[in-house]
């Protein structure tokens, strides 16, 4: 039977699937793999499950002469190169679909989250200083009527999308190009980057980590956002400059924030840290007891197919 390493223990469905398929190893650490862990445990594997948290590249092909498929436990994909992945040609698979709706749903968690000052109240309580409801007490924005700007309106800035429709607001994007199912099914309408800051009550961050989006936000962008408005990142860390956000935070820039992801995870921006209007969420985005056993599956499955000499689904070389 063919070897296999994961680098992450996973829910268990997952690796039932390769039950019988393959001699399968497991990273036996609570921790992600260091680089020489990834490189010594994966010798002699036809196949591995990764984590975005592991480098896929030339080297590591290099390294690893036998294998022949990487099934990545993620969408994102930013790990991984791709064209090292072709020229070494080795199939690459990701785990789209199933992590969408949850995803979606932080999202407008961090959205409720920092609006309507969930995390900031929770804290008040629990130090003891709630003093009683009053008028002019802890109040935040609504969401109904406001405008939702989406950047990067894929798979998951659509469900986003709906999410926020639910909730009464408009919804417009950016992306490279318009796409008429946007407009079709959504009504949201396409618009150019600048328009996007200007117009947006709320800008979402759901693009990829691509050379053109990493550091897209910074206090430019900050400046042209209105004073009133809120910047949701659970797209990739790197995609917001953390230290100009919290810049921006601080003096009153923008009004607020709510992150999944961080430039160097898991490190977050100390100054992010005591300010009161940030929500920042550990990279929860598919982290459902039911959306990683999807993907468990899905990867798994990938590879059981790829080594049983079928197509896997989700190929992305
Ligand atoms: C993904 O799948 O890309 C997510 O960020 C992992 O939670």
């Amino acid at each position: 039977m063919d070897k296999v390493f994961v680098s992450r223990r996973l829910p268990a469905p997952g690796l039932a699937v390769l039950d019988g398929v393959a001699h399968v190893s497991v990273n036996p650490h609570d921790r992600p793999v260091t680089r020489d862990e990834l490189l010594e445990m994966g010798q002699g594997c036809k196949a591995l499950i990764t984590m975005l948290t592991d480098r896929v590249d030339r080297e590591l092909f290099a390294a690893l002469p036998d294998v022949r498929m990487v099934a990545n436990y993620a969408v994102g994909y930013d790990n991984i190169s791709l064209d090292d992945a072709r020229a070494a040609g080795v199939v690459v698979t990701n785990t789209p679909g199933v992590l969408t709706a949850a995803t979606a749903d932080l999202t407008m968690a961090l959205v409720l989250g920092v609006m309507r000052r969930m995390v900031e109240g929770d804290r008040l309580v629990r130090a003891g200083k709630f003093e009683g409801v009053s008028p002019l007490y802890m109040l935040g924005a609504d969401l109904g009527g406001k405008v939702m700007g989406i950047y990067g309106m894929g798979r998951i800035g659509k469900a986003v999308a709906r999410r926020a429709l639910a909730f009464g607001m408009s919804v417009i994007y950016h992306n490279r190009r318009e796409d008429p199912e946007a407009r079709a099914e959504l009504g949201a309408r396409w618009v150019g980057f600048d328009e996007l800051l200007a117009a947006s009550d709320v800008v979402c961050v759901t693009a990829p980590l691509t050379p053109e989006t990493a550091g897209r936000f910074g206090m430019a962008e900050f400046r042209a956002m209105k004073d009133s408005a809120y910047l949701i990142n659970s797209g990739r860390g790197p995609i917001v400059k953390e230290s100009e956000l919290a810049q921006a935070l601080s003096r009153g820039v923008i009004a607020g924030a709510g992150l999944d992801v961080y430039e160097e995870e898991p490190k977050v921006y100390a100054r992010l840290l005591p300010l009161e209007n940030v929500v920042l969420a550990p990279h929860l985005g598919s982290a459902t007891v039911e959306v990683r056993e999807r993907m468990a599956v899905m990867a798994a499955g990938g590879v059981a197919a790829f080594l049983q000499g079928r197509e896997p689904e989700h190929r992305l070389t």
